[in-house]
């Protein structure tokens, strides 16, 4: 008998008690599988307990595929469907946890981001999870075909499961614990890859952009920007660094490094014909009060700075009045680059969807291992929606694991 032999055996571990996977234990745990949850954090759900500013954006109201990015957007249909916002909503519900909707769907705790927390905890506990906390794990030798256990250690101890979860998320956020462990095991067994790299990240800009643009730091407007094939309608922040806000954001997910990133200061607004009006009704008002109206004093005095004609509208031809418009309609920066992973909420790319069942997220070519959450290639836009996938993805993996 080896030493594997003798080890303790699980129906199931779960490496990572995160989001994704304290949801699969729950749900694995609830079919009476004994089920162990493995981290190397000090806690489980640390970036639960970070999300949504300290109130957890725990889903959207108005998830769906759409709200994904990823090279097979079809591949995050299934388990979205079998497991809705509805439902995480009436495990919060049960909970008795107050919650509101914050805006386009979002819903947050009233209180804190513990609530969502303690709530997993007390599942996980009445469906008789064990969780392991500091806990280091490596995998000694994945099942084999005709075999009928992993083999793992997990803080220098032999463990045996007869399936593996892996939960262990992206990279963003190295502070709280992640780590490329799911992309590491992957490329060992020759899995795929999709490129790897920040989203939800706010902008960089060079030196001679910030001079520019530093006076700004702490002005927010409503603006529509556009990245690739991604355009988003919310607020744009200008910071110290660069720019930020949920439009930002989300248009970072989309944004290819060296390209342009085109920003509408007046969004759903024929700028052209607002400024003919104000021209006729209002020739007095100097474009600097026209811009202010809705860009703020400190943006508007900065456009005018930066070469727009700062005089009575009635003196401004139509030629004037086109410049305008093209400084805001839209405004076209090119961003240094990106914060990366030390403030991105989430990584981009992962693990190939190719190589799992979108139905179970088991590993087509390994029995028994499955991949779920921010790990896979699977990436949600702002607002609840990668918390929604982590539950939906590890709902879909313990109903089978
Ligand atoms: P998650 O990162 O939650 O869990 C992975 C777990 O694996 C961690 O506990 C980690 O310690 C553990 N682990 C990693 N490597 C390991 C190893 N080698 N060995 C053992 N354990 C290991 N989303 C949203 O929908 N609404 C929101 O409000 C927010 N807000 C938000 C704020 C901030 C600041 C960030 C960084 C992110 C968000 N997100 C979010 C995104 C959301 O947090 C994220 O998509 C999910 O937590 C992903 O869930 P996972 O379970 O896949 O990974």
């Amino acid at each position: 008998m080896t030493e594997g032999d003798r080890a303790p055996l699980f129906d199931v571990v779960v490496v990572g008690a995160g989001a994704a996977g304290l949801m699969c234990a729950i749900a694995a745990g609830g079919r009476g599988r004994s089920v162990l949850v493995l981290d190397h954090a000090n806690r489980p759900g640390k970036k639960i307990l970070m999300s949504g500013g300290g109130r957890c954006n725990f889903t959207n109201m108005y998830c769906g595929p759409e709200h994904f990015l990823s090279a097979n957007p079809h591949f995050p249909k299934s388990a979205l469907s079998r497991y809705s916002p509805w439902d995480f909503i009436a495990l919060v519900e049960k909970h008795r946890i107050p919650y509101h909707e914050k805006k386009l769907g979002q819903l947050f705790c009233d209180r804190s981001s513990k609530d969502i927390v303690d709530m997993l905890l007390a599942e996980c506990a009445s469906a008789a999870v064990e969780i392991r906390t500091r806990t280091p794990v490596s995998i000694r030798t994945l099942r084999a075909a005709d075999a009928s256990w992993h083999l793992l250690e997990a803080a220098g101890q032999a463990l045996r499961c007869r399936s593996l979860v892996i939960a262990t998320g992206g990279l963003s956020i190295p502070t709280m614990g992640a780590s490329g462990f799911a992309h590491d095991l992957a490329r060992s067994i020759g899995l795929r890859l999709r490129p790897l790299r920040a989203g939800l990240v706010p902008f960089t800009l060079d030196p001679a952009q910030l001079e520019e643009l530093s006076e700004l730091a702490g002005v927010s407007l409503d603006s529509e920007v556009r990245a690739g094939e991604g355009c988003f309608h919310e607020h744009l922040l200008f910071t110290h660094r660069g720019l930020s806000g949920p439009a930002i954001l989300q248009a970072s997910s989309y944004w290819a490094p060296g390209t342009e990133v085109e920003i509408d200061l007046f969004p759903e607004v024929d700028l052209a014909s607002r400024l003919r009006e104000a021209r006729s009704a209002r020739p007095k008002l100097g474009l600097r009060s026209f811009l202010a109206e809705q860009l703020t004093r400190r943006v508007a005095q900065r456009w005018c700075e930066r070469g727009l004609p700062d005089q009575p509208l009635g003196q401004l031809g139509d030629a004037e009045l086109e410049t305008v418009v093209q400084a805001c309609k839209p405004w076209r920066i090119r961003p240094a680059g990106t914060e990366g992973y030390r403030t991105a909420e989430v990584t981009l790319g992962g693990i190939d969807t190719d190589a799992l069942s979108s139905k179970t997220m088991a590993c087509r070519d390994h029995p028994d291992l499955y991949f779920i959450g921010e790990a896979v290639d699977v990436t949600g836009h702002l607002g609840g929606h990668n918390f929604q996938w982590a539950w939906a993805s590890g709902q879909a993996a313990g109903q089978v694991a």
